[in-house]
């Protein structure tokens, strides 16, 4: 969370940084700020909002200088506000830093300044970074030496930037758990936490590893270990993954990504179901993973549902036990790893840090790692040992729509690949039923007009309940998901048959159920539930291919094969979350308290 960037050359530095700061401002969204060598002085402008805010303010009060760093902030520590903003300065304002990331021993490093006499201003824990630069370079009038210092100081995951206004051309970059990477232009060179955010500036740059500091001037870059020694950088040249140039006709991006969906489905299936034979999964060999006796799938989030889903399907067609779990509960619970696990990592940024920490777990314990992510080049891809690409395209919206179905179109790739060396029959089902999907899909999201009716009946609730049995469970599960997260209903989710066993006690009148019911061995059994609720006062909104008659109303989706309705009643689900936000006067791409890439565990 919170993007870095940084530009030193010849041009003004404010508006370069602005732009950069827009393309990471999906990063989070609290707070903006720059700081610019102004002279010999170091010259900030910063706001609690967004970038467009800074963006007027530094029209209003323009600051002139040809080096610079900025940042927009996804609030850890201290509220969203100005005061809290970064770039962070020691007290005579000639060191200016910005960070992502956190300093897990803050409040030691706090009360040691405090004792040396340095006074702090904000409630982050990011302000002892400039401080504690500002401690060493006193003893030393060395820039590297006191960044160097300071940063041995430091325990946690961070990214820093740091403007020092006895260098007034010289940014210094440090990565430690958390990406940065300094982009080199033509007597020009930059600093972002996203690769894909240069594009447009360059496609030459130095990936920093753990620990690696940079001394970045317009001249060139110099790399430098923990120790200080020189670090003889390889340079990376890429194509950059450039955003979806704009929301167009749907207004926002999340309706555009729902609508994409078919067609990223239809290239995925396309490409690795029917072109080959057999099914390929990335670059990865059946032999690579022939002994593997146990998989755990693992992500945060939407990522997370995307393992479940998998767990049905790789056991159901590949017949091999898998577990799907939270990766910050997975990093922390001693899982049973060997080198005959498989562990595969669902990330659509590649940056979760939850995740990469539980894949570099898994790694050292000798398992073997797949990434399945929409990001290539990104943290997961270098630690993983295999690559599958989403290939969803940029998605924009903080609401996972197209990568999450593109991240169980993989999960559906990875069980048909391991599943031919097994089996045939069953199989040429599901891949039919797979070639089907993106017109199903598209059926689905035909439904629109009766969603948005729909959303009506939701947009004055205070609490919804998602409910579904098998796969349809996990589908309630993002259901729910995405209709906190955009619309800010409390809206839980139960397998329909945990019902009675406790949640049952908060249904009354008020209530409104969504019921998902696609599985027509499992619908007898849903619509049993949805009688139990109503007789207490319940609504019932069913999304189903079948008839629910005691339902207000059924969103009658198209009947698919069994094992890919995930794809189907999610999309529903999606519009039905997105037409409650905008009734309700939410901010849809941009919801509270939330960011796209979530770095910090
Ligand atoms: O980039 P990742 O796939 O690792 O992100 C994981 C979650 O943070 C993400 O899916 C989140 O839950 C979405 N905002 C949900 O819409």
């Amino acid at each position: 969370m919170c993007g870095i960037c940084g530009y030193t050359g010849s041009r003004q530095a404010a508006d370069i940084l602005i732009d950069g700061l827009k393309k990471l401002e999906y990063r989070g969204y609290d707070s903006a700020g720059i700081a610019i060598s102004h002279g010999t002085s170091v010259a900030i402008r910063k706001n609690c909002g967004r970038v467009s805010v800074l963006k007027s303010i530094c029209r209003e009060s323009p600051v002139e200088g040809a080096c610079g760093i900025g940042h927009t902030r996804w609030a850890t520590h201290g509220e969203a506000s100005t005061l809290n903003s970064h770039p962070h300065t020691n007290l005579s304002g000639t060191i200016a830093v910005v960070h992502n990331g956190i300093i897990e021993n803050h409040t030691e490093l706090r009360s040691f300044l405090c004792d040396k006499g340095y006074r702090f201003v904000s409630q982050t824990d990011t302000e002892v970074i400039p401080h504690l630069i500002d401690y060493y370079y006193r003893e030393s009038f060395d820039y590297l030496g006191a960044v160097r210092c300071a940063v041995s100081d430091l325990k946690g995951s961070f990214a820093i930037a740091v403007l020092c206004s006895d260098y007034p051309g010289k940014i210094m970059a440090v990565s430690y758990h958390s990406p940065l990477v300094v982009g080199i232009g033509e007597s020009e060179n930059y600093l972002s936490s996203d690769i894909n955010a240069l594009s447009g500036k360059t496609d030459k740059m130095y990936i920093l590893d753990d620990g690696e500091i940079a001394a970045v001037t317009a001249e060139g870059v110099s790399v430098y270990d923990k120790n200080g020694n020189a670090v003889d950088k390889e340079i990376h040249q890429t194509d950059l993954q450039t955003e979806n140039a704009d929301s167009g006709a749907y207004g926002h991006y999340m309706l555009k990504e729902i609508y994409q969906q078919p067609h990223v489905l239809r290239q995925m299936i396309s490409t690795h179901i029917f072109a080959d034979k057999p099914t390929l999964f990335g670059e990865l060999e059946y032999g690579d993973i022939k002994d593997t006796e146990r998989i755990f799938i693992i992500g945060c989030g939407t990522a997370y549902h995307a393992a479940c889903v998998g767990k049905y399907i790789i056991e159901k067609y590949a017949k091999l036990a898998v577990e799907a779990d939270v990766s910050s509960e997975f990093r922390y619970r001693n899982p049973l790893i060997d080198d005959k696990t498989l562990v595969i990592a669902i990330t659509q940024s590649g940056e979760t840090a939850d995740t990469l920490a539980a894949m570099k777990l898994a790694k050292e314990k000798g398992a073997k790692i797949i990434a399945v992510t929409n990001t290539p080049r990104s943290s997961a891809v270098r630690i993983a040992d295999f690559t599958f690409l989403t290939s969803a395209g940029a998605e924009i919206s903080v609401a996972s729509t197209k990568a999450y179905t593109a991240q169980l179109a993989s999960l559906y790739i990875f069980a048909v690949f391991l599943a031919e060396h097994i089996q045939k029959e069953e199989l040429t089902l599901l891949k039919n039923a797979l070639l089907r999907l993106p017109k199903d899909i598209t059926a689905t999201l035909s439904l629109e007009e009766k969603i948005k009716d729909a959303a009506k009946s939701l947009v004055n609730c205070e609490h919804l309940y998602y409910i579904g049995r098998g796969a349809d469970s996990v589908t309630a599960d993002e259901g729910a998901l995405k209709m906190k997260e955009i619309t800010y209903i409390h809206a839980e989710s139960y397998p329909a048959g945990e019902l009675k066993h406790g949640p049952i006690a908060l249904i009354d009148e008020k209530s409104l159920v969504v019921a998902v019911s696609t599985d027509k061995k499992l619908h007898g059994k849903t619509v049993s539930n949805i009688s139990e609720v109503i007789a207490r006062g319940a609504k019932v909104l069913c999304i189903s291919p079948f008839d629910t008659p005691d339902a207000f109303c059924t969103i009658k989706i198209p009947q698919t094969h069994g094992a890919v309705s995930p794809f189907t009643a999610v999309a529903a689900l999606q519009l039905l979350a997105y037409h409650t936000a905008l009734l309700r006067g939410c901010d849809v791409d941009k919801p509270r308290n939330l960011a796209k890439s979530v770095t910090v565990e």
